[in-house]
């Protein structure tokens, strides 16, 4: 199989349609795939094929159609299952990170004794489901500190023999920072709690192997890596997912029902109740199949790069802060503030000159505040952008700095 090496960027930047678009008048340079990445022919045909091919509902019919797309559907799992080092049985397909976090704050069970320990990096979708669950049963929410450098401190954390669950982002969002997982999730295990991995943001940048990590469940989004919008996943160990009580409740999901009583169906259908995103999961497939053919050390490789190298070009200005560690501790993305101009004047000049980045709070309210501020800019390049591009937006970022100086 051929790796990203033997191909080139302009090659790759091929498969994406978008990348050729006009943007204002300019050449469009996409660096907020942080939101949402860019999506490659192969993903986009596999959706058009399913629709003019044999688009038919899953596991019901018994019809060659019905059957053709069953099969795809069970084979996305399959995939995604490979892709992490899951069985099959272990992925259920969800609408995206916020619905199996959500669907985890549903059926798991905690007390008004009990605690939940997030930290203080966290997205909105790894704290308010929590809030809420903590708001039905009495249970108190913790929160992991962050040092000054945007790591985790570690020696602050308030992991205790009453915590009954431990979720955790793998990559912030806001500050790029890469949390050391496997260290978190055996002190979860030592008090005997469980650990979720937020991957949403990791997962599009790097191999993730779920048994070597022991995570005990673990969400990401489709949308992030290639994939339409509208699937994600939730990977569950499966004597976990086996104990645990249905989130939602309907057809597809149920081994027998009477008029009184209802049994489930064997995993991962027992959490995917009604008619599934059929196109999305077999779009997902195709995904990793594009990011295996390109691969995943590549892909890591040349994003951190990016990173590093924009890193370096942002130094080069004034009247500049950077949130979050340095190169060696941080992946995917860099948040920064421009002294004196607010971050949604920052977007809208850039985006005059057809760069697309993201200003704003990003969804995590709580660390702009141990941040000290309201929103910053964030740029998040992935493997089809190039160091021209980056070039662009610096000098582009210095002039969206010599207007406010006038
Ligand atoms: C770290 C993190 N967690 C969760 C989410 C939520 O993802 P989604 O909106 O796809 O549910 C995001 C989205 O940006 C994220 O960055």
């Amino acid at each position: 199989m051929k790796s990203l090496k033997d191909f080139k960027v302009s090659e790759i930047r091929k498969d994406f349609p978008i990348l050729k678009e006009k943007v204002n008048g300019k050449n469009l340079i996409y660096l907020d795939n942080s939101a949402t990445s860019q999506k490659p022919n192969q993903v986009i045909d596999s959706i058009k094929e399913y629709y003019s091919k044999y688009n038919s509902n899953v596991h019901r019919a018994i019809h060659k159609l019905g059957e053709e797309a069953t099969l795809k559907y069970e084979e996305a799992h399959e995939k995604v299952a490979k892709f992490i080092n899951a069985s099959k049985e272990e992925i259920i397909f969800t609408r995206n990170t916020t619905e199996s976090l959500n669907l985890l704050s549903y059926t798991l069970k905690v007390g008004a004794k009990d605690n939940i320990v997030i930290t203080e990096m966290e997205h909105h979708s790894n704290i308010v489901p929590w809030q809420q669950l903590c708001k039905r049963t009495g249970a108190k929410l913790r929160f992991i500190p962050i040092d000054k450098e945007g790591k985790l401190d570690l020696t602050k954390s308030p992991i205790d023999n009453n915590t009954k669950i431990v979720s955790v982002v793998h990559v912030s969002n806001v500050l790029g920072t890469v949390n050391p997982i496997k260290k978190i999730c055996k002190m979860a295990h030592d008090r005997k709690a469980l650990f979720i991995l937020d991957a949403a943001q990791s997962a599009p940048h790097q191999k993730i192997d779920v048994k070597d990590l022991d995570v005990d469940f673990m969400a990401f989004s489709g949308h992030k890596l290639l994939a339409p919008t509208g699937i994600g996943v939730l990977y569950g160990k499966k004597k976990l997912l086996l104990s645990l009580d249905p989130f939602l409740t309907g057809g597809g999901m149920i081994s027998d029902v009477s008029k009184n009583d209802s049994k489930w169906a064997d995993l991962p259908n027992k959490f995917e109740a009604g008619t599934p995103n059929i196109s999305g999961a077999i779009a997902l497939g195709a995904a990793i199949d594009y990011i295996e053919m390109i691969g995943m050390d590549e892909i890591q490789r040349i994003t951190k790069d990016l990173v590093t190298y924009t890193m370096e070009k942002l130094a080069e200005l004034d009247n500049i802060s950077i949130y979050g560690p340095g190169s060696e501790d941080r992946t995917a993305l860099i948040s920064f503030n421009l002294v004196g101009i607010h971050p949604h004047d920052v977007a809208e000049i850039l985006d005059k000159e057809g760069i697309a980045i993201r200003a704003g709070h990003l969804c995590a309210k709580p660390l702009m505040k141990v941040l000290g501020v309201n929103a910053v800019c964030r740029i998040s390049p992935y493997f089809y952008n190039t160091k021209e591009e980056v070039n662009y937006f610096v000098s582009s970022l210095k002039k969206v700095q010599e207007v406010f100086t006038q």
